[in-house]
């Protein structure tokens, strides 16, 4: 069944108030709903009112406290449907549903983790709970009341603000949650068990002071300090940035171990995979510092992006989530080094989101229609969302940005809007039309643009002829012009800037340069000697840009741009043209061309100490295997990629053998640990520098060295994979992995990287690993934690072995889909999302894909999820 945006329209029926009332047991949870209803004004007087349910034993149904006769309802798999009602009264409908909160596997509705019964409502988790009006667009005032056993859970905590609670005599007791702002059920959240707590308070802007609380398991309290600190921070920056102040009298955060996704922002009570809450020296990376801090952030980012203006239907997703990635990455720019931030949000799109928009799972960022609305908390959808919301800052500037915020937040508080809405706000505060911008909603695909220049010395012009063109994506063909903000700089041979003022065929404001047509030609004037154009600073723009531009003509943009982000462009576009053709190279069975710009690029870069070291470390790592595969776009052979990227790395090695030498020497840290962006440079400087020498050397015995030394959990993760993943067979390596597993045992979250690191061991050798792996006593299929770091990144982050020539990858895949998918079919759908590239493979292992594809969808039952998923892969 599919959903059309088309078909929206609101309820027949208006939700006034809810009262639940939920008796906690772990096999049999019963929940009393209360829901207050009217009629619509217009709406038909014989129009029934039909609730959705997933998955319900209903054993109760009232209309105004008397028992419904039985001819005035119908239950289905999915709906209960009431006829009868009043014409214009309110109304009250009671319903009672006995949940199984312990069997719940799909960790949708209400379930238990870890003896911690919680809940996950969105998108559609609400119904698994009781039949109700499951939708964004129906918002109400909560009431919750929990009964729970004492003993095991003394904890007892729904959405607002604590009205009280009392002993109930019988070993329960019970607690009652209001929460004043009406919300959608999406945002409901319920959590009961025993857990520790660290708290806090915070000052809002007003002066109102807000309890913070962050409960996590038992003795786990000291791993939570970062995570209250960086939400400390994101309350503030939320002020200063956007004039966002909190809105109730107390913000919890609840960690625990079975969750599906990154987090949840349940209003005043988010939920959070414990992966990103808990971190200290010992056991955390500094990926996992800086996750912990974007995601804190972002969740409670969304009590205004997302819960106070919510959105009208699910396929307005991004209106929250786009956004809300936005205000998280600006928050993490201020926080950190804004360039380096840059740098990693673009690997990580172009990583991500660029091969799903290339693909057969490319979608709109504004979709018109799912059949499964978990297939669409796509990457598309968040960094896509938040790409076209930074274009939006870019064209209109930060004075008109910040003016259309504070309309869209005056407006619509309080209400269910589109992205029409939103945009609405932007056009009137700038006076713009905004049409054309919109197409980025709307069209799927990576524009490509074009670019050539030529400069005419005598009349001293410089004439740009630019072409976009959109690429055809499943369900549009043909595409329009879109409007693209493409920052740029014209430098000149001594690294002075040209002026770009004087300039016909296209409009310029400050450096956006204004692409709107199909083809454009621009000529700039006044320009004293052949320029080097330097195309989308800061990635202003989520495009593929190709320009025939020479070595020496990136090496200088490496060295001279003002946009630190451009440097790191440029170096990173001399390599990847090196490793593509290196990749060609190696299928022709030649020997490996390692370029003099690349080398003396990345070395002197990393070298350069003018520059910060994070920066020098995102300088000297190469592009991935899958961005090579990327850009040579068809017939691929990872394989191949494999063996040229390494050959590569070893000639950078060699070369720069002293200059490394030198800085894991100069970055060694000789300070306790912090986990604050500058040291993390230092460290991510000397492990790059570690990599290099370790791929110049024939023996283990540096990163052994490095694995024995480590006193912090970032360096001595990065020389476990460089021991695993450079000399997978030798007893260091055998040696090391002990190590680390008797060390972190009882630690799961540092046992995901342990399996992480083996599953990502190149070579065709590494899926019986895994196999091995997965009898492992600390291997739990039905955690996604567990599940993601083994068979996920197997999938998702090791070209070679996952795509063995044989196809065994392939088929292994297929089989632990077949597995997870009665359980978890939003896990199963996520990690089946790893094949989406499979069409861009050589034959061999195209077929083998398909064929594994096949076997999937053939399968007699399948989710919602896993089908939708494979069927849109085989679609041609
Ligand atoms: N809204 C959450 C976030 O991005 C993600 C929840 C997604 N849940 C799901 N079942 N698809 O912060
Ligand atoms: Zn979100």
């Amino acid at each position: 069944q599919i959903i059309h945006l088309e078909d929206y329209r609101p309820t027949d029926f208006v939700l006034e108030r809810v009262d639940l009332t939920f008796e906690l047991d772990p096999k049999e949870t019963k929940v009393e709903a209360r829901l207050i209803l009217h009629r619509r004004e217009g709406v038909d007087a014989s129009a029934p009112l039909v609730l959705d349910g997933d998955e319900l034993v209903m054993t109760g149904l009232l209309l105004d406290q008397e028992e419904l006769a039985a001819t005035l309802y119908d239950v289905t798999d999915d709906t209960l449907t009431i006829r009868g009602l009043p014409e214009a009264a309110p109304f009250e409908v009671t319903i009672t549903t006995l949940l199984s909160p312990e069997t719940n596997t799909k960790l949708m509705g209400l379930y238990r983790t870890n003896s911690v019964y919680c809940t996950q409502c969105e998108a559609e988790g609400f119904r698994r709970i009781t039949y109700f009006p499951d939708r964004p667009d129906v918002l109400a005032v909560y009431t919750v009341n929990i009964i729970a056993d004492k003993k095991s859970a003394p904890l007892l905590l729904s959405n607002g603000n604590y009205l009280g609670g009392a002993d109930m005599g019988d070993g329960r007791h019970f607690a009652a949650w209001f929460d004043p702002h009406p919300k959608p059920s999406y945002l409901f959240a319920l959590v009961a068990g025993d857990l520790g707590v660290v708290e806090d308070t915070f000052t809002t802007l007003s002066g109102r002071d807000v309890a913070l609380k962050i409960y996590v398991e038992h003795g786990k309290e000291p791993r939570a300090s970062y995570a209250m600190d960086a939400l400390k921070r994101s309350m503030k920056w939320d002020e200063d940035a956007f004039g966002r102040e909190y809105d109730l009298d107390i913000f919890m955060i609840v960690a625990v171990s079975d969750f599906n996704m990154g987090a949840m922002e349940n209003k005043g009570l988010n939920v959070f995979n414990d992966k990103y809450v808990l971190a200290d020296p010992e056991t955390a990376t500094d990926a996992d510092y800086a996750n912990i801090e974007a995601i804190i952030a972002h969740e409670y980012f969304h009590n205004w992006t997302g819960n106070r203006i919510t959105c009208r239907d699910w396929f307005q997703l991004c209106l929250k989530e786009g956004l809300t990635v936005y205000r998280d990455h600006e928050f993490s720019a201020d926080m950190r080094s804004r360039a380096v931030k840059r740098i990693a949000e673009v690997r990580h799109l172009k990583s991500e989101q660029f091969p799903e928009d290339a693909g057969p799972l490319a979608h709109p960022v504004r979709p018109t229609k799912y059949r499964e609305i978990n297939n669409f908390y796509t990457t598309t959808v968040y960094e896509k969302g938040s790409e076209v919301t930074r274009m939006l800052a870019t064209i209109l500037g930060r004075d008109l940005f910040k003016k259309g915020m504070d309309l869209y937040f005056e407006r619509h508080d309080g209400q269910a809007v589109t992205i029409e809405d939103f945009i609405a706000c932007f056009a009137e505060v700038s006076g713009r039309d905004l049409s054309q911008f919109s197409l980025w909603y709307h069209q799927a695909g990576t524009p490509l643009v074009t670019a050539s220049g030529v400069y005419d010395a005598a009349k001293q012009t410089f004439t740009l002829s630019l072409e976009q063109t959109v690429p055809a994506t499943p369900g549009q063909s043909a595409k329009e012009p879109m409007h693209i903000p493409l920052r740029m700089g014209l430098l000149l041979e001594d690294g002075a800037e040209a002026d770009l003022s004087s300039v016909t065929g296209a409009d310029i404001t400050g450096d956006v340069l204004h692409l709107t047509e199909r083809k454009q030609t621009v000529v700039f004037s006044g320009i004293t000697s052949r320029p080097v154009p330097s195309f989308n600073r800061g990635f202003s723009a989520p495009i593929n840009l190709h320009i025939e531009q020479s070595d020496d003509d990136l090496a200088l943009i490496a060295r001279h741009e003002s946009d630190l982000f451009a440097r790191w462009q440029a170096l990173n576009a001399i390599a990847l043209a090196n490793l593509v053709s290196a990749t060609a190279d190696v299928r022709a069975g030649k020997s490996v061309t390692v370029e003099r710009a690349l080398i003396d690029g990345l070395i002197g870069a990393a070298a350069d100490d003018t520059l910060e070291p994070a920066f020098r470390s995102q300088a000297l790592s190469l592009p991935s295997e899958a961005d090579i595969a990327r850009e040579i776009g068809a017939d691929n052979d990872p394989d191949a990629i494999h063996t040229a990227r390494q050959q590569v790395l070893k000639a950078i090695a060699v070369t720069g053998r002293e200059t490394f030498l030198r800085l894991a020497d100069e970055m060694a840290s000789k300070a306790a640990f912090s986990p604050d962006a500058e040291s993390a440079g230092r460290r991510a400087l000397r492990n790059a520098a570690l990599t290099y020498l370790v791929h110049g050397e024939d023996n283990p015995a540096r990163a052994a060295e490095a694995f024995a030394a480590a006193d912090n959990m970032t360096d001595l993760s990065h020389a476990l994979a460089l021991l695993a993943h450079r000399f997978p067979d030798a007893p260091e390596t055998a040696q090391a992995l002990a190590t680390f597993r008797k060390r972190f045992a009882d630690n799961a979250l540092v046992i995901d990287k342990w399996f992480a690191v083996q599953a990502t061991i190149p070579g065709a050798g590494t899926l019986d690993r895994i196999k091995t792996l997965m009898t492992e006593p600390l291997f739990n299929g039905n955690n996604p934690n567990r599940v993601r770091s083994l068979i996920g990144s197997y999938a998702f982050a090791n070209p070679t072995g996952f795509n063995r020539a044989d196809g065994e990858g392939y088929r292994f895949l297929a089989k632990q889909i077949l597995d997870i998918d009665p359980r978890n079919p939003q896990l199963a759908a996520r990690i089946l999302t790893s094949m989406r590239s499979w069409r861009s493979l050589e034959d061999v292992r195209a077929g083998h894909a398909r064929n594994a594809l096949k076997e999937i969808v053939s399968a007699t039952k399948l989710s919602a999820d896993v089908s939708d998923i494979v069927e849109r892969m085989l679609k041609a």
